[in-house]
């Protein structure tokens, strides 16, 4: 028996696997299914109410009405996002939509969505938005009021106000019900528990004091 995968053999497994890892969020087998935010079960997702209770107001929210506090945090922004909990028509749909305040000069830092590609628009102020791809390479952006920019999936971005006088807000779309977000400074330096000095040390380039200092800024 041959035991030896033929290069197309080889080719067609990479292929399946790929696609696997790049799926969006399962696809809905009914026109909805307002999550039952009561439910128990833990499962893909969250279980269904009954359709006959379905009403208009299942699928509507006022959650990303109101500005987000930024004061609070040390990088001057605040996410708002709709969730299962907020928006229960929104369960199975793939979708999530997250209001972003950012105070003057504030900074969402350098982030990825591992289950979500981004669409933003910025409503108001000017933003300089950017993402790094696969092979570092940078792109950014200037945004006014109006324009638009999208992030892909699971790339690190950022969005900055540049403005030191004025408050910023952008409303964005993201493919995921539960796009999921790391910060990557916050992750590395102040995980719990920690990631060994010595790790870091030597991924950063930097000594021991570097990393305590760092740790220290990002409250870790
Ligand atoms: C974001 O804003 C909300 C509403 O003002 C506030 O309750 C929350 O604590 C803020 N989050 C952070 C991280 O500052």
């Amino acid at each position: 028996m041959k035991t030896s995968l033929t290069i197309l053999q080889l080719f067609i497994c990479q292929a399946l696997l790929l696609r696997s890892l790049v799926k969006a969020d399962p696809d809905p087998l009914q026109d909805y299914c307002v999550a039952d935010t009561n439910s128990l079960f833990f499962i893909n997702g969250a279980p269904c109410i009954n359709p006959k209770s379905v009403v208009s107001s299942h699928f509507a929210t006022s959650a990303l009405a109101k500005p987000g506090k930024t004061s609070g945090n040390p990088f001057g922004f605040n996410v708002t996002l709709t969730t299962t909990a907020n928006l229960p028509g929104l369960n199975t749909m793939g979708l999530t939509l997250a209001r972003v305040d950012i105070a003057s000069n504030g900074l969402v830092p350098l982030h990825s969505h591992p289950r979500a590609s981004e669409v933003t628009i910025c409503l108001n102020g000017v933003l300089l938005v950017g993402f790094v791809d696969t092979s570092s390479r940078l792109f950014t952006q200037l945004l006014r009021a109006g324009e638009s920019f999208v992030f892909p999936r699971g790339l690190i971005h950022f969005l900055y106000n540049l403005d030191s006088s004025k408050p910023a807000l952008a409303m964005s779309g993201l493919s995921s019900q539960n796009p999921g977000a790391q910060i990557a400074s916050v992750a590395v330096f102040t995980s719990k528990p920690s990631i060994p000095d010595e790790i870091l040390k030597k991924a950063f380039q930097i000594s021991g004091q570097d990393v305590s200092k760092i740790r220290r800024n990002l409250g870790g």
